[in-house]
């Protein structure tokens, strides 16, 4: 993570908030589907996808970085901030 340093393996298959949990990282997190953005992030690196056609994210954000590590999962190495 870009503002604590703290590193941790993402895995493909599963999504940003499940690694970071197993990691220990304390990361906000509520509906876990991708609705309330509770815990909503921005990436300074890398890139994520989404396995629901459109997260609820606008068009400006997702161009901004932000992600919904609740239901992204890393299509490449990554950094990410709190949103
Ligand atoms: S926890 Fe609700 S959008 Fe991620």
């Amino acid at each position: 993570m870009a503002d604590t340093g703290e590193t941790f393996a993402a895995v493909a298959a599963r999504s940003l908030w499940a690694s970071m949990a197993q990691a220990g990282v304390d990361w906000p997190v509520s509906c876990r589907n991708g609705t309330c953005r509770t815990c909503l992030a921005r990436l300074t690196e890398g890139t994520v996808v989404y396995d629901v056609p459109w997260p609820g994210l606008s068009l400006e954000e997702k161009r901004d970085g932000y992600c919904l590590p609740c239901i992204a999962r890393p299509a490449s190495d990554i950094t990410v901030l709190p949103g």
